[in-house]
């Protein structure tokens, strides 16, 4: 099996947690070693050390020089809309004239426009869209990454987005519950027709189900019944939820045993402590709360309390059009209170939690040789440059898959 020696980097960090899931103090453990090398050997991490104590590899090794670099686990984003067509680009100009984004959605354009637009593709060219973001997110450092449908609320679209995500190397998770589409008479309507004839393929396709909790999308009742419905056929379960209003997603997430509660900008007291003491994880989204102008969720009350934190850039073309976890990174420390420390395990460990990805998200023999190198003598230049050309290259299953 092939080998790759990553030799001489200035440091590799990645969560000290032993475990599958890291809160509490654990959030805050990175494990730092300088002058360091990491031994991949085929898809897996063999060992990693100090320089000095590289022990004799023999045999067919390709070796690469990561003098100047940081090397930390290959970032993961558990929460994406990928399979779109057309722009939000009008809607964006919109906005900044100050429109608002619950404004526009009630009339028809946000969610619904792209909608249209991801209709009028056929499965190839969407797939060809998914394939091209999953490569800006491989330039951003991600190597494993969860994409959701959602903007076909059709059957051919819905089954179509999840194929192209999973085809393009994404998990892909079946939001059919993302908003009701015109041609439907209501909500109820709508429900009826996804559970019974688009559920049974999707279950096959993907590996979770999510709903939009929100005033203007679905109340808690209409969510209960999806994802009742979605547990039933083996779907892991996660929700949009307090994303503009608290609608009661926490309280249904804990009852359902779902993976993840996404968003959260309206959460109060309550749903922190909630959160806390819970094995709900909380997917924290900065970058839409920045592109839409809208509070900052609770970050550092949830942490504090204990609550499992994830990070994720919910990129969309509407209310997160950014591929960038190193930028999300930036935002946990400046807008959201984070240590760097907390911001790398809650987009690595924590987020590979999310999505089951086992062996994701640490640097550690036996763990996926899956390493984002960063182009800084500290680690915590992922957070520290600010929208800067952190990744140099990113290692995916024991190989170089990018190189800046
Ligand atoms: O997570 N909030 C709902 N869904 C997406 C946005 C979708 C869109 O605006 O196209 C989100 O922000
Ligand atoms: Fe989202």
């Amino acid at each position: 099996m092939a080998r790759l020696l990553l030799r001489d980097l200035a440091q590799v960090a990645t969560p000290a947690a032993d475990g599958p899931v890291a809160r509490g103090a654990e959030l805050r453990a990175v494990a730092v070693v300088e002058d360091a090398y990491v031994l991949c050997d085929g898809e897996s991490v063999r060992g990693v050390g100090r320089m000095r104590d590289l022990p004799a590899v023999d045999g067919d090794v390709e070796e690469l020089d990561c003098s100047g670099l940081c090397a930390v686990p290959g970032l993961v984003d558990c929460h994406t809309h990928p399979a779109f067509g057309g722009d939000r680009v009008v809607e964006f100009s919109l906005r900044a004239g100050g429109a608002s984004y619950e404004e526009l959605h009630a009339a028809g354009g946000g969610i619904l426009s792209t909608v249209v637009a991801t209709r009028a593709l056929s499965g190839g060219e969407l797939e060809a869209r998914v394939r091209r973001h999953a490569g800006w997110m491989l330039a951003h450092g991600m190597t494993t990454w969860e994409g959701k449908s959602g903007y076909g609320l059709d059957r051919e679209t819905e089954l179509a987005s999840l194929r192209a995500i999973r085809a393009a190397g994404g998990l892909p998770t079946w939001l059919g519950a993302h908003s009701v589409p015109p041609e439907q008479p209501d909500a109820d309507a709508y429900l009826d027709f996804l559970l019974a004839e688009v559920l049974p393929e999707a279950a096959a396709l993907a590996d979770a189900a999510d709903v939009f909790l929100e005033r203007g999308a679905f109340d808690a009742a209409r969510a209960r019944r999806y994802l009742e419905a979605c547990r039933g056929a083996g779907l892991a379960l996660r929700l949009h939820g307090d994303q503009f209003t608290e609608s009661g997603a926490i309280p249904l997430a804990l009852e359902l045993g779902a993976r993840s509660v996404d968003h959260l900008e309206a959460t109060g007291d309550a749903g922190v402590r909630a959160l806390g003491g819970s094995a709900v994880a909380a997917v924290l989204l900065p970058s839409s709360a920045l592109f839409l102008d809208r509070p900052m969720p609770p970050a550092r009350a949830l942490a504090d309390a204990g609550a499992v934190l994830a990070l994720a850039t919910d990129f969309n073309p509407g209310s997160s059009f950014t591929t960038s976890l190193p930028l999300v990174a930036s935002l946990a420390c400046t807008q959201l209170h984070l240590a760097p420390e907390e911001a790398l395990v809650a987009m690595t460990l924590n987020a590979a939690h999310v999505l089951g990805a086992t062996g994701a998200g640490r640097i550690a023999p036996g763990s996926r040789a899956d390493i984002t190198l960063l182009d800084a003598p500290d680690w915590r230049y992922l957070a520290y440059h600010l929208a800067g050309d952190v990744v140099s290259a990113v290692v995916r299953s024991g190989a170089i898959a990018f190189r800046r």
